[in-house]
């Protein structure tokens, strides 16, 4: 096999990022906090596309799924019995000099990367964030930020079935902010200590724990391509039994080549009974399913399909990070899904002139209605596209002096560059049909990449 290489460089993602307003760091104005970053304008329409398309594919459209948003802060005896208290460390070394503490598998010399101080021998470091809850700052008012949303869905699994009277195989999905005190970050918004997930817990019969498995592993990948990710650019990479977490029996990886190399998109794991059984022990709560074909209490088996928010955000980006030569220039462009791109449209008057200005309006107050949609009236008609090719909009409607007399607007396709003329009237059902993929002059649009 041909090494791959990645598309893209992480500065030309950040940098383009900061420029167009997806991603800026967090309190930039105080100097930044480290691996915090904050999504502006732009970023928080893709943000919102891609929980959105998630969220469409694994609940809206299944029979067997339904959806949660359980709080961040939870019981601390969750926390016990998940695990996540006794096993979710880090070996740490301090420097007896700096007191900086590092990650002991980076180092072999034993020496402070900082200050080439002495490093203490390793000892283990919990990830949780711990605060406070109440006015008294004691022991018995500790809680935790939670480093993963999957423990809500489980202390809720007896709600769930009985509020929904699902049968098994079903699943739970939610997405929402996790927080991990990483002592490593880095490589933007790849790892940070807060962040979000899409998490499933979908709960089956032990018996069928396997093809289960299997079938979400393969929806999954699925779900990514289908949202225009080349599928050369990711690849399923199993656990070893040594790197298993505490709770799972089996578990892949997809990774994608990011900027920096092949790293995790999403986990799945097979979780067993693993975690029925710690919470109904550590609540004294049954929660066992009655199997009606056995007349049997059965503890079910979890498929755990772990997405990251903004490692998508991150691998929709770089996947669709494009440059082409333009006369003198450079044409940068996205090419996003429609259904992820921010900006779905944009109206373009030819000149400022008023009655070119009083159609644009027009048509631009009609098609908000629908969708986002910019209005872009500053500088030559090829800046403007330009402007929109590099954030990724998949139409440009364009009102000209001729639009006055045949009452027709052009549209002009991101990808291809390619225009249809249509009556104004006819913009909005038109528009609609392009962007759920709907042929554009003779070219197929938004087909899955090879
Ligand atoms: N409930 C299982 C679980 O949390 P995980 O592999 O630790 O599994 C799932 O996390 C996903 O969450 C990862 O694949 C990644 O996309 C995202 N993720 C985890 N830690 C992260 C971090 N520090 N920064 C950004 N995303 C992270």
């Amino acid at each position: 096999m041909t090494e791959l290489t990645p598309r893209v460089d992480m500065e030309k993602i950040v940098s383009l990022c900061q420029r167009r307003g997806f991603i800026f760091a967090s309190s930039e104005i105080y100097g930044g906090l480290s691996s915090c970053w904050d999504y502006g304008p732009l970023g928080v329409e893709m943000k919102r596309n891609i929980k959105h398309a998630w969220w469409r594919a694994v609940v809206q459209e299944r029979d067997d799924m339904v959806g949660l948003d359980a709080s961040i802060l939870m019981h601390p005896q969750t926390w016990e019995a998940s695990g996540h208290i006794e096993g979710f460390t880090d070996p740490l070394v301090e420097c007896k000099n700096c007191h900086l503490r590092w990650r002991s598998d980076d180092f072999t010399d034993n020496k402070c990367s900082s200050c080439g101080g002495e490093l203490t021998e390793p000892r283990q470091f919990n990830l949780m964030f711990k605060t406070f809850m109440g006015p008294v700052e004691d022991t018995a008012s500790i809680v935790y930020l939670r480093p993963e949303t999957a423990q809500g869905i489980f202390v809720n699994f007896q709600n769930v079935l009985n509020t929904t009277r699902k049968r098994l195989p079903f699943g739970i999905a939610q997405i929402g902010k996790a927080f991990r005190n990483e002592i490593t970050t880095g490589n933007f918004i790849f790892r940070t200590r807060e962040f979000e997930q899409m998490e499933i817990e979908f709960f089956v019969k032990p018996q069928t724990d396997k093809e289960w498995f299997d079938s979400w592993i393969e929806e999954r990948l699925n779900w990514y391509v289908n949202l225009g990710i080349t599928r050369e650019n990711l690849r399923l990479r199993q656990h070893g039994p040594e790197e298993l977490a505490h709770y799972a029996r089996d578990c892949y990886d997809i990774n994608y080549l990011f900027p920096m190399g092949w790293a995790e998109l999403e986990g799945i794991a097979n979780r067993g009974d693993f975690d029925l059984i710690q919470h109904a022990s550590s609540s004294g709560k049954s929660l066992a399913y009655f199997d009606e074909e056995t007349k049997q209490q059965i503890v079910p088996y979890i498929i755990e399909p772990s997405a990251g928010v903004d490692r998508s955000f991150l691998a929709f980006l770089c996947d669709a990070y494009d440059e082409e030569p333009d006369q003198e220039e450079t044409r940068v462009l996205l090419h996003l899904h429609p259904d992820l791109a921010p900006i779905k449209v944009a109206v373009l008057p030819l000149s400022r002139r008023e009655q070119l200005v009083t159609v644009a309006k027009q048509i631009y107050a009609d098609l908000r209605r629908c969708w986002m949609v910019n209005y872009d009236d500053a500088q030559s008609i090829g800046r403007r596209y330009r402007r929109q090719d590099e954030i990724g909009t998949p139409f440009c409607v364009t009102v000209d002096f001729q639009s006055l007399e045949d009452n027709q607007a052009t549209i002009r396709h991101r990808d291809t560059m390619n225009q249809i003329r249509v009556p104004i009237s006819e913009l909005k059902t038109t528009l609609a049909a392009k962007l759920s993929g709907e042929r554009f002059d003779t070219q197929p649009l938004w087909t899955a990449k090879g």
